[in-house]
């Protein structure tokens, strides 16, 4: 295991697509932003230093930070933001985990254009629990936006309306042929004919889930949310903003010179405005010496309907852990505390003196039961640290609804919200279950929820209201899918279970930006153990102050 340095200089780079000009906030001057490459075991040092007048922070999508939560990255809630010229070094070690993650922005909407893949190695002499590919691609889902997002979601919470949606999405930053003024702008992977490839697909799209296929080609999914599954084939793979799979493609045995369409576009369920349209972009053959020259017609491949919610359970259906010997699943099987959550839209009043564009005049919210998460101007995990929770937030997430849910299919009359930053409190190594119910208030759309610092197992999903005497009897013990975001399914729920075994303030919310925005969010913290490796490390000294 070895120690590795990153420099990351925040700056603003002038970048081209679809013919409009913007100046981008970046590292390192590149978009999407560098590949980070480390072995399981490895220790990451990496310095940031911002150049630029927006406050900064990175998460580390993924990666569990055990004992390391100060490195962890939200703003606000594992420490305050990087200002102008100010450097904080990012400090962890990566254990137990290998494959594909992706750092980010984890402030305002500024990861539209601050992201990168992580790519983790296993260990030296492991080798996969599948053949070793010819070759390794990452291929990072975004969406390009003409505007500038922090103007967007500022302009979208002052209103209290929806916020405009992107203009294109984009594979590794290009938003392909398919769109007005963009055909040089398109990705286009080169294969040789008869080897297997590994594509490190990842979702960074602010607000869509989306389905991606390669025309002519099946993928087998091999990993997902770097943990390797049981390997299935597909036609097409469904991916939440926040999720990372790796999938093999086998590229034909003769192939001479022929191009085909990757693409891209959204799953969708919602009634509100989304952008609806279609990234390509294009794998192509080598020529071989040994067969005719011909171009053949670029195929293009059938992507299921934007709400075709039967394929998306049907997808999410076969994912399962491998739950090999040398991988296997550890499903708690014993449950200390169970929660029930709702998640789901809700409304605001309008301020006094304002006029609002969310429904009927109010403000657009999101909550978690009931209680729209409003954020702190100091970081938590510092409050918790040194016991100065006063005044910053409050131990009393309710564990049931505040208002009693039943889901008939239709929104209730009150969709008010509470707003307050309340959390959860667990002691060291409690057994969750947690029961997250989509509420479908005023859209009903599937909320991909990320929990930080831990993987959770998949252990039930189902439609229409969760049924605590029926349904906990089917739940999959044995392998069910162990991930850090999953999709809490538009008029259903999943459950999912995870051993709280590291102590800190872990966020949860959905990877949607704009439900993010809107308050759909909360916080575990997680006390720390007796031994000295279940302890919370002190603060580094170069932790940002607010
Ligand atoms: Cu990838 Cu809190 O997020």
């Amino acid at each position: 295991c070895i120690t590795r340095h990153y420099k990351f200089h925040i700056k603003l780079k002038n970048v081209t697509r679809l013919c409009h000009t913007k100046s981008l906030v970046t590292v390192n001057g590149k978009f999407p932003g560098p590949r980070i490459t480390a072995r399981e075991g490895d220790q990451l040092l990496i310095k940031v230093v911002n150049h630029v007048q927006n406050n900064i922070s990175l998460h580390w999508h993924g990666i569990r930070q055990l004992q390391s939560g100060w490195a962890d990255g939200p703003a606000y809630i594992t420490q305050c933001p990087i200002q102008t010229a100010q450097t904080y070094v990012y400090n962890y070690t990566i254990i137990g985990q290998r494959g594909t993650l992706w750092w980010h922005a984890h402030v305002s909407w500024l990861r539209s254009t601050l992201y990168g893949p992580i790519i983790i190695l296993p260990k030296i002499g492991v080798p996969y629990p599948f053949a070793k590919p010819y070759k390794e691609v990452p291929i990072i889902f975004g969406e390009w936006f003409n505007a500038d997002t922090e103007a967007i979601i500022n302009q979208a919470l002052q209103t209290g309306g929806g916020p405009n949606v992107s203009e294109a999405y984009t594979i590794n930053g290009l938003p392909g042929p398919l769109y007005n003024c963009s055909a040089k702008d398109t990705f286009k992977l080169k294969v040789k004919p008869g080897k297997t490839y590994m594509l490190r697909l990842i979702n960074a799209a602010l607000n869509d889930e989306l389905f991606f296929s390669i025309a002519n080609h099946t993928l087998t999914v091999v990993e997902v949310d770097a943990v390797y599954v049981k390997p299935f084939e597909t036609e097409t793979v469904l991916i939440t903003p926040g999720q990372t799979t790796n999938v093999l493609l086998k590229t034909k045995p003769n192939f001479p010179n022929a191009t085909f369409f990757m693409t891209a576009r959204p799953y969708v369920t919602g009634l509100g405005t989304f952008d609806n349209s279609t990234v390509a972009g294009i794998l192509q053959y080598e020529a071989s010496l040994s067969l005719s020259i011909k171009h053949l017609p670029l195929f293009k491949p059938a992507l299921p309907p934007l709400n075709d919610t039967a394929y998306a359970t049907n997808f999410t259906n076969k994912l399962r852990s491998l739950a090999s010997a040398n991988f296997p699943a550890n499903v708690p099987q014993k449950v200390d505390k169970q929660f029930f959550f709702t998640v789901g839209l809700g409304t605001n009043p309008c301020p006094q003196n304002q006029t609002c564009q969310g429904p009927n005049g109010t403000m657009f919210a999101a909550s978690v039961n009931n209680v729209s998460f409003e954020m702190p101007t100091t970081a938590l995990l510092q409050s918790h640290f040194f016991s100065q929770s006063q005044g910053v937030y409050t131990s009393d997430f309710p564990v049931i609804p505040i208002i009693r849910f039943n889901y008939t299919g239709n929104p209730p009359n009150n969709t008010m919200v509470s707003n307050g930053t309340k959390v959860v409190v667990l002691n060291f190594n409690t057994s969750v279950e947690l029961i997250m119910q989509d509420t479908s208030i005023l859209g009903a759309e599937s909320h991909p929820l990320h929990l930080h610092g831990f993987n959770f197992y998949v252990v039930g999903q189902g439609f229409g209201n969760f049924d605590r005497n029926k349904d906990p009897a089917k739940f999959n013990l044995v392998d069910p899918v162990e991930r850090n975001t999953v999709g809490v399914p538009s008029g259903g729920w999943v459950a999912i279970r995870f051993l709280a075994d590291n102590p800190g303030v872990w966020f949860m919310h959905c990877h949607l930006e704009v439900h993010t925005s809107w308050g759909l969010k909360m916080a575990w913290v997680v006390l720390d153990g007796k031994l000295p490796n279940q302890k919370l490390l002190p603060p580094p000294a170069d932790l940002p102050k607010c």
